[in-house]
């Protein structure tokens, strides 16, 4: 089996519409929208009360079941990629069972995809996640995938569940709650295998910090995370702590969502 496999060739059926992150975020339809810029699509907290807020969560969550299906197929890369000089064999164990959440959380989202109301294939696919986890040096795909955007998976599973208890559905809270615990162990391992491969490596560690902020700077792109009540998704500070994010990182994270929400 070849090691470094391209994300044009992962396997999808007819349903799946992959799109490259750069063509979506080129598209002004596919962004967040200021309130100021018509009525289809509010920005700020998502709330029931919003007349767009079904269809907003059904693509958002829609996003996360794409997500989930490519840190799958992101982490079992990662066991298979590198020989054990390059990657320990306890990082590939974590990785390995990193697989499993992610296969049980890709049945969650098609399950709760159904209660929501959506189709697989309804909205396109971007293939971001996956293309972060083709990085040549595992420690990137450690910052890049487990702690920018499983990060960005607590803060939006954060905000769901949250979501779903204002709204009243039991369904849509329990199955948020139970992949963000997962979630959270997922940055963890993020966290704990940066320290421990970058320990006598400043540059190696800096350079893969560099990475992680870069891709947290396009999620936090036009005010989508923040702290702001003006931002849908929130950034969940309590449960970045338990997932070995330092106060500065988050104070850092919740700076640049505000510059660049102005
Ligand atoms: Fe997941
Ligand atoms: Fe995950």
């Amino acid at each position: 089996m070849r090691r470094f496999f391209p994300v044009d060739e992962l396997a999808r059926d007819r349903r799946f519409e992959p799109v490259r992150a750069e063509e979506r975020l080129a598209d002004p339809r596919n962004q967040v929208v200021r309130p100021t810029r018509g009525p289809t699509r509010a920005a700020g907290r998502l709330r029931p009360e919003r007349p767009d807020a079904p269809d907003a969560a059904r693509q958002l969550m829609h996003s996360i079941f794409m997500g989930e299906i490519q840190a799958l197929e992101g982490a079992g890369r990662t066991v298979w990629d590198f020989d054990d000089a390059a990657a320990p064999f306890a990082l590939k164990l974590d990785m390995a069972r990193q697989c499993w959440d992610e296969a049980r959380h890709t049945e969650i989202s098609v399950k709760l995809g159904e209660h929501m109301g959506t189709e697989i294939g309804e909205f396109a696919e971007t293939t971001f996640l996956y293309q972060a986890a083709c990085n040549p040096d595992p420690v990137l795909r450690l910052t890049g995938v487990n702690r920018a955007l499983e990060g960005l998976a607590i803060d939006v599973f954060n905000t769901m569940r949250e979501f779903g208890e204002a709204s009243g559905d039991p369904v849509l809270t329990f199955c948020e709650d139970w992949m963000l615990a997962d979630e959270v162990t997922h940055v963890k391992m993020g966290s704990d295998w940066l320290r421990r491969l970058t320990e006598h490596d400043p540059d190696r560690r800096e350079r893969a910090l560099e990475f992680q902020r870069v891709v947290d700077k396009l999620f936090s792109f036009r005010g989508f995370r923040g702290e702001a009540d003006e931002n849908p998704v929130q950034l969940a500070r309590t449960f970045r702590r338990m997932a070995g994010f330092e106060e500065a990182e988050i104070d850092e994270i919740a700076e640049s969502s505000k510059e660049i929400a102005s």
